[in-house]
């Protein structure tokens, strides 16, 4: 609840008659939400979130009308430095062709070939398109260089955009090391692992057949660790296996996609601190079945969603996409996909500056042209993003 504010804040920001203000109050641990609300953003925080009969004065004044604001969208999971693009691939799978993981090195031949300024114009290009959509936070990673030198340049150029960077030399096994898979992970544990922990935060391994077994996973995570790196896992994409195992042996901050799980996967999930991240635009662009988002929550898992941008499995850069997809396919409620959208995303990236708008909170959020978070799913595929603020800056939309 708001608190009475007798001073404004120098160069603070009001917004007032909000329609349903989305605060995720950490304290609750869940969706929470404040109707007829006013918030006040001072020095790229937020100072006072209440009613809006009790909003104190501030410098600027931004009028709502019964719109819906929420905490900038933190989209935890994206691979955003390549060059090319799979549309044909993608084609082919809606009309019945499966999707195997071999499409990546299609990417990596590209992303080889390209010059710096290629990859950053693309990768700008896509962070623009989130920021648009309402994302404030994102990670992203390498993996379609996987050369010392190319997955280097890869994460040097993702630290120009994000502070959540995540080194995935461990994507698949490149071609020149066809007959010597254990050779290519040596080269990601060692001197891979050397030119990229400086740009990276976090350090990611794809667990699945076709690219990496439990042993080589928990081999590259651990020499992540051991550089300083917080572990992510791709578990369970393509089918059942040891990525949830593995993550939850390397306290991993979490296991990304979660389709096919065990029993045993999901006591490990709700048992560690590990987040599920669904990826549900990877299950649409794939036409692989939706992960059970329902069996994880009603087991009291902590899952996030994410988009997974890529040009292979999920070419979206879109949370309200996801959201509503999470929505109408995998039975989330609207609180839940947007809970997962933001808090979950914060959870995922272990941050807990963003993902609600306490007091306190960095001042990521945005203005719906709509009444309530719920017609993120209700209209789905229409642009309701009216305006982003980043750190209590306005940086996409315009006022109403
Ligand atoms: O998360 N699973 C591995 N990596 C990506 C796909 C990358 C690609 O197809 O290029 C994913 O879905
Ligand atoms: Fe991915």
């Amino acid at each position: 609840m708001g608190q009475a504010c007798a001073v404004s804040h120098p160069q603070s920001t009001l917004i007032t008659g909000i329609g349903e203000l989305v605060t995720n109050d950490v304290g609750q641990g869940g969706f929470a939400a404040l109707t007829d609300a006013a918030l006040v953003i001072a020095d790229g925080t937020v100072a006072w979130t209440g009613p809006a009969s009790r909003a104190p004065a501030a410098d600027t004044v931004v009028d709502a009308s019964g719109r819906a604001v929420l905490p900038g969208f933190a989209d935890s999971h994206s691979h955003l430095v390549f060059a090319g693009e799979r549309s044909a691939e993608f084609a082919a799978r809606m009309a019945g062709r499966p999707y195997r993981a071999g499409g990546i090195l299609v990417t990596v031949e590209a992303t080889r070939a390209a010059p710096d300024a290629v990859l950053r114009a693309n990768l700008r290009r896509l962070a623009a398109e989130m920021l648009r959509q309402g994302t404030t936070t994102f990670e992203c990673k390498s993996g379609y260089g996987l050369t010392v030198p190319d997955e280097a340049r890869g994460l040097a150029l993702a630290a120009e955009v994000t502070p959540e960077v995540t080194y995935l030399g461990a994507h698949v096994v490149p071609p020149e090391f066809a007959a010597d898979p254990a050779g290519y992970v040596d080269l990601v544990c060692g001197p891979m692992l050397d030119a990229c922990a400086p740009s990276a935060r976090w350090v990611d391994v794809f667990c699945e057949d076709g690219a990496f077994g439990a042993a080589e996973a928990a081999a590259v995570l651990a020499a992540g660790r051991a550089a300083g790196l917080g572990a992510r896992v791709h578990a369970n994409q393509l089918g059942p296996g040891p990525g949830v195992r593995v993550a939850a042996e390397a306290s991993a901050a979490s296991a990304d996609h979660c389709t096919f799980l065990t029993d045993a996967d999901v006591d490990a999930l709700t048992s560690t601190p590990v987040v599920a991240t669904l990826l549900p635009g990877a299950e649409f662009g794939t036409r692989q079945p939706f992960p059970d988002a329902r069996r994880l929550l009603d087991a009291g898992a902590t899952v996030a969603l994410a988009t997974d941008c890529n040009p292979g499995s999920s070419f979206t850069s879109s949370m309200p996409f996801c959201i509503a997809l999470a929505v109408r396919e995998m039975r989330m409620t609207t609180e839940e996909a947007v809970w997962a959208a933001t808090a979950g995303g914060a959870r995922a990236l272990r941050r807990t500056d963003i993902g609600h708008l306490g007091p306190g909170a960095r001042a990521d959020l945005i203005l719906l042209d709509a009444p309530s978070h719920a017609y993120l799913a209700y209209r789905p595929g229409v642009p309701q993003v009216a305006a982003v603020w980043q750190a209590g800056r306005l940086v996409a939309g315009s006022l109403p």
